[in-house]
């Protein structure tokens, strides 16, 4: 047990003075009398990578996480020297290295601010019962810091007061606070004085982070084995620290298919045949969306990934066939695990090449899961990536399934202690063989990583649909992912919308959760609170363990069918807005969804809001969190907002009382905000578009909206067959002005925009599209103050 105390001193280990520095163009190099070196990379201006040895010699460079198409660059670089340090200084921060000591201070290079600042510092401790250093850093915490981030953490968005531990681990039916569970980003981010940075630790080894726990005033991290390797990465925006993060660490390499984000149906497990097409019958007779439908592990045979089971699943591809014809894209899970059987030829033909994890001492990582005893890929290792992918071929390119669901991959094993392999496994870890202790939280990353590989190239000329559990930083380069197995509580529907959120500001927002709990059954009403949570996650399924009971939108009668049926119809209604969001996702690194501080840290009202979000850019939603409420109380930030349901506006900066019966949930639109919608479809494709609908919320002043669609699929919109509308909105009092800028080649199927004008607060006497009069009813202007415009204007004017 490592403990961060003062009295930590004793075991540990310091850098001493610095003897000698080395500057390499962007590369700054310290050497202590002690032959610590500590090297800091100027990445960008606001980015600075600091990484310490010990032993006076860097291991080889490599990081799963960090992608290549990382940005790089900085706009100005100088070194000086002070008595007492080393300041290097780039054009946004200014970072003060201790010549005594190698202990840092950051601070803002506009304003000198102190951002960030060393407690102890580095240090290390020799540890026997890990042989190597367990590596160490604290950092002092100000007055009033926040800290946000750390990936999939069961609790409340702010982590101060908090310790936690990132090993990616199997956590059935987890709870609040419980820790860890499936995830390990080893990213945060703080937040004082109006400023933000954030702080990566790209370390593999299992690691520890501590928010002002032990010590009021001292946040700290340390790892037991590797390297002190952190990135500091500067705002003062938290978005803009979230951005950057996110473009170190990587986008997602392509837009999802349009298809993805619509509703999925998911349970452990729909079999036979029947039954799944039963169950696909009846969304279709009810007329509740959806596009996805789930096979879990009973399609196979005996659990052996890449079987059907002869019995349940006749002909998979006449299936997946008769349901694609009816709008349903068949998504199959595959778990790492390979079931020990000489007669099964993926097990037989791991073995013959040797692609299996073995122990230090020789024989393989044998262990149990769902099929019994397994054997399991060394995802590290490329070859083994490529021979993985290749076994997609057949589900995919014959079949026809249209995504796949990696589970169990942290790797899980059963009936162990540790739920996973020993620490002794070896990895190859792309050529850096280590054991289980560096890779375990890297595992299951790998696996998703040749899972996507597969899928990109046998769906191809399609886009690839992949869904992980578990996950490091960077996975959100290759897959979606969920929170894994929670329970159907009220207390978990807090738990998914507190996961999510964060998930967001840790890079990842292709993230959502079983809907209605994995592990027990909700009642209606739960179900139905969810279904509304889940509709603004960009990851939309429900799933179930199916031991209680059914969870199909339908399962809980009328009433709740209905309320779930409108939920869904608006998620399909909100499609191109989802879209545009997830655009701004892959191309910018914009998380999804924004918590309220990550939308508006300078109010510090928004420092410990848990429950209210945005979605997109212009969306506010807050749950109904708990039974039996017509309403809630919730903090609406700052600025004018339009409740969703009303067009009453309100006034933010405050705690409100928003209505909210069973059919209902508080959602807000921005005012001025341009929403695009779709029309209700029972599946992505179902019509053709024929007319966009824009909501427009007047607002005195100025406001931009974007639209981004493409061909929903493919990859054309690489190449610029994309459609990017930019509206800009100006209201006077009375007047209002859109101006529509479009770019790419992409021609969307429609011709007209319907305008549904919102508030507005005159009554229109005479409108102009690009300069010229209209007469109202070409516009088919009628008293809704909705009107049908021509896709292609450049200015509009709607004159009171
Ligand atoms: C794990 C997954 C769950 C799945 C089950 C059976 O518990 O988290 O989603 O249904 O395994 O495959």
């Amino acid at each position: 047990m490592i403990l961060n105390t003062e009295l930590e001193y004793k075991g540990n280990l310091f850098p001493s003075k610095i003897v000698s520095y080395e500057k390499n163009l962007n590369v700054l190099s310290f050497t202590t009398e002690n032959g610590v070196i500590l090297e800091v990379t100027v990445r960008r201006d606001s980015i600075l990578r600091f990484r310490f040895t010990t032993t006076g010699i860097f291991e080889n460079d490599f990081s799963y996480a960090i992608t290549k198409y990382a940005s790089r660059g900085y706009n100005h670089l100088e070194v000086t020297e002070s008595q007492d340090n080393y300041i290097i200084t780039t054009a946004k921060l200014i970072c003060h290295i201790s010549k005594l000591d190698l202990r840092t201070s950051i601070f803002d290079a506009t304003d000198n601010t102190l951002i960030c600042e060393d407690e102890l510092g580095f240090h290390w401790e020799e540890s026997y019962e890990h042989g190597g250093d367990i590596v160490k850093m604290s950092k002092i915490s100000q007055p009033g810091e926040s800290y946000y981030g750390l990936g999939d953490k069961p609790v409340d968005n702010n982590l101060k007061g908090k310790r936690f531990e990132n090993w990616v681990t199997d956590s059935y039916a987890y709870g609040r606070d419980t820790d860890p569970i499936y995830k390990t980003i080893p990213f945060y981010t703080g937040l004082n004085n109006k400023k933000s940075y954030g702080i990566f630790f790209d370390n593999t080894f299992r690691s520890f982070f501590d928010f002002s726990h032990e010590r009021r005033n001292i946040t700290s991290f340390w790892a037991q084995g590797g390297e002190m390797n952190y990135y500091f990465i500067y705002g003062p925006n938290m978005s803009d620290v979230v951005v950057n993060y996110t473009d170190l660490t990587g986008k997602p390499h392509e837009m999802p298919a349009l298809w993805t984000l619509g509703y999925h149906q998911c349970k452990w497990s729909y079999y036979p045949e029947s039954n799944v097409k039963e169950i696909t019958a009846k969304f279709r007779e009810l007329k509740i969306p959806c596009d996805a439908i789930y096979l879990d592990i009973d399609y196979m045979e005996g659990f052996r990934c890449f079987t059907w089971s002869k019995e349940h699943f006749p002909d998979p591809k006449r299936m997946v066939k008769e349901l694609a014809d009816d709008g349903f894209k068949t998504i199959v899970i595959i778990d790492p695990g390979i079931k020990i059987d000489m007669d099964y030829s993926v097990f037989q033909e791991g073995l013959e090449k040797d692609y299996f994890c073995k122990r230090a001492d020789g024989p393989y990582m044998k262990g149990k899961v769902w099929p019994g005893e397994c054997y399991f890929p060394d995802f590290t290792r490329p070859e083994v990536r490529e021979w993985w992918a290749g076994l997609f071929k057949e589900l995919i390119e014959d079949i026809g399934v249209k995504g796949v669901w990696n589970d169990m991959n942290e790797p899980a094993v059963m009936d162990v202690p540790g739920k996973t392999f020993p620490p002794d496994v070896r990895h190859d870890y792309d050529g850096n063989p280590c054991s289980h202790k560096k890779a375990h939280n890297i595992y299951g990353m790998q696996m998703a990583r040749a899972t996507y590989q597969g899928l990109k190239k046998f769906a191809y000329p399609k886009r690839p649909f992949v869904i992980t559990r578990a996950a490091y930083s960077g996975t959100q380069r290759y897959t979606s992912s969920w929170t894994g197995d929670n329970i159907a509580t009220w207390d978990h529907l807090n738990i998914a919308n507190l996961q999510a959120q964060r998930m967001c500001m840790s890079g990842f927002s292709f993230v959502g959760s079983d809907i209605g709990g994995f592990a027990e059954q909700p009642n209606g009403e739960l179900y139905a609170r969810w279904i509304q949570l889940g509709i603004f996650h960009p990851f939309c399924r429900t799933h179930s363990s199916g031991d209680h009971g059914d969870q199909e939108p339908w399962a809980f009668g009328d009433t709740i069918t209905n309320v779930v049926r409108k939920f869904i119809e608006l998620r399909y209604q909100l499609l191109p807005y989802l879209y545009t969001a997830f655009w701004r996702y892959a191309e910018e690194g914009i998380p999804i969804l924004k918590s309220l501080v990550l939308y508006d840290q300078e109010d510090s009202q928004t420092h410990y809001r848990n429950d209210e979000f945005i979605f997109g850019e212009k969306i506010l939603a807050c749950p109904v969190t708990g039974p039996n409420q017509k309403g809630r109380r919730m903090y609406i930030p700052r600025g004018k907002w339009y409740n969703f349901w009303t067009d009453e506006i309100v006034s933010g900066g405050q705690e409100l009382w928003v209505d909210a019966d069973l059919d209902s949930m508080p959602i807000f639109v921005k005012e001025g905000a341009i929403v695009p919608k779709y029309p209700v479809q029972q599946y992505v494709g179902e019509k053709v578009i024929d007319e966009l609908l824009l909501d427009v919320y007047y607002k005195l002043g100025k406001e931009n909206s974007m639209v981004y669609e493409d061909a929903t699929d493919g990859y054309d919109y690489i190449k610029g067959r994309y459609s990017l509308r930019d509206f800009k909105l100006l209201g006077k009092k009375n007047e209002l002005i859109i101006q529509q800028h479009k770019s790419g080649k992409f021609i969307t199927t429609y011709k007209t925009f319907k305008l549904s004008l919102h508030g507005l607060p005159f009554k229109i006497s005479k409108v102009q599209v690009d300069n010229e009069e209209i007469l109202f009813k070409d516009i088919k202007l009628n008293g809704d103050n909705t009107l049908v415009l021509n896709k292609e204007f450049t200015e509009l004017h709607i004159i009171g």
